[in-house]
């Protein structure tokens, strides 16, 4: 869905890459609607017939034209920061869908989401609760809260993106977290509303998520004989995607399973996928400007670095690299490396793959967590973003320029 090869040339909907990247030029994030509409359908579809909401994780992709449209088809919205926040409202979504995420939410963030009336705050400690309790009393309003429960369970991913282990710095182990749902319904400005959880990212096995949702069950019933009722489960995000040849569990199978574990409950269930809405939703244009052999290796450097593009870098991510058009020469080995000055630097390493200069290559899975973690390094302004919705093409974030970023930037005084 999004992207196909016919003929050996790269398809993003009805439109060719190549003049994709010619009217646009590269390195260019390109997306497609469809994709994206495609994916959040499957967990609405999923969840039919069962109260839920489905809070897209802003983080994986921002733009506002992917919070547009998945807004338009009924998402929520799992936020991590009041900019978050504001992205949502901008794009049309809708605040009584938003839940906010994350360990430090600053007075000003509390107060914002609680002006504009958010589904749910997910606490993540004693001390932001207190202080979201005061925050609510000085406007006068009652902060609908979760609590984001900590099941130390091995989530059997990335170290960087596992987030449910003791260790971790996120959420509330049970037992303390259980004492935290009692304080928070003594409270005169909070309402207990929810538990939540998110253990972690790209997984692959469910086992360990529905481990979890056994937890926050027995903490669910053991509430309710206390006279203290959840309205929402919230499971958080973290369904892997293929990239290679993982076998991420579909969608339909683990709401199936997690229905089925939920028995005769009445809860509204909340998700927060980010990755498996966006990722193969999007693909990263670049072009070999040069090769390079050496008695080691055959390098093939393209104008993407890893400032538009960090997760190899970062966690050894493979992400798949093809040509978008067929080229004339001989298949061989290449590191596929980026102009930025670091032996890190690199999008793929020992890729078959025949290249040469001028040629375009699609790095694929580059959706989600692609450029919202883009930076400026080397002073390189970022990447474009287009979204393909059929037979057109929308710019949906220009390219930024070298003005762009001296913009804000000050000399000493003479
Ligand atoms: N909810 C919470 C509270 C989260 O922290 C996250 C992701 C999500 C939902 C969405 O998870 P997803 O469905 O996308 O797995 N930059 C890393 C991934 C970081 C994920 C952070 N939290 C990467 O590129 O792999």
């Amino acid at each position: 869905m999004g992207f196909s090869y016919r003929k050996q040339h790269l398809f993003a909907e009805e439109l060719e890459c190549e003049a994709i990247a010619k009217e646009y030029g590269t390195p260019c994030y390109v997306y497609s609607r469809a994709a994206m509409e495609a994916a959040l359908a499957e967990y609405h579809e999923a969840l039919a017939g069962c109260e839920h909401l489905v809070c897209y994780a802003v983080k994986a992709n921002s733009n506002l034209a992917v919070l547009d449209i998945l807004a338009r088809r009924g998402a929520g919205f799992d936020i991590v920061s009041v900019g978050e926040l504001e992205r949502v409202l901008a794009a049309g979504g809708d605040p009584a869908k938003v839940v906010f995420s994350g360990v430090v939410k600053r007075r000003d963030e509390m107060r914002r989401a609680l002006e504009v009336g958010i589904h749910c705050f997910n606490i993540e400690s004693e001390a932001e609760l207190e202080v979201l309790q005061s925050v609510a009393a000085d406007l006068k309003l009652r902060a609908p809260v979760s609590v984001r429960v900590n099941p130390d369970v091995d989530a059997r991913t990335h170290p960087y993106i596992s987030t449910g282990l003791r260790e971790n710095k996120f959420g509330v182990a049970t037992d303390a977290a259980m004492a935290l749902l009692r304080r928070a319904s003594t409270l005169p400005n909070i309402e207990v509303a929810g538990l939540d959880c998110h253990i972690g990212s790209q997984l692959v096995d469910m086992s360990p998520l529905l481990e979890a949702l056994q937890q926050l069950l027995l903490m669910v019933d053991q509430l309710e004989s206390e006279g203290i009722s959840i309205r929402h489960l919230d499971l958080g995000g973290g369904i892997g995607v293929r990239y290679q040849d993982e076998e991420p569990p579909a969608v339909s199978d683990y709401i199936a399973a997690v229905r089925d574990a939920l028995g005769d409950r009445d809860l509204c269930l909340v998700f927060e996928p980010g990755r498996s809405i966006v990722a193969n939703a999007g693909v990263l244009l670049t072009e070999v400007r040069y090769t390079k052999e050496t008695d080691a290796h055959s390098f093939a450097l393209v104008d993407a670095a890893m400032n538009d593009f960090i997760r190899p870098a970062l966690y050894q991510a493979w992400v798949n690299i093809q040509a978008v058009a067929p080229c004339k020469a001989e298949p061989r080995v290449w590191d596929i490396v980026g102009p930025v000055c670091e032996t890190g630097d690199f999008l793929g390493k020992d890729r078959e793959l025949a290249l040469d200069s001028g040629t375009l290559l699609a790095i694929h899975g580059a959706g989600a967590y692609g450029f919202v973690m883009s930076s400026n390094y080397n002073t390189r302004p970022r990447a474009a973003e287009v979204m393909i919705d059929g037979m057109s093409s929308h710019l949906i974030r220009e390219r930024e320029n070298i003005e762009d970023l001296l913009r804000g930037e000050h000399r000493l005084p003479e």
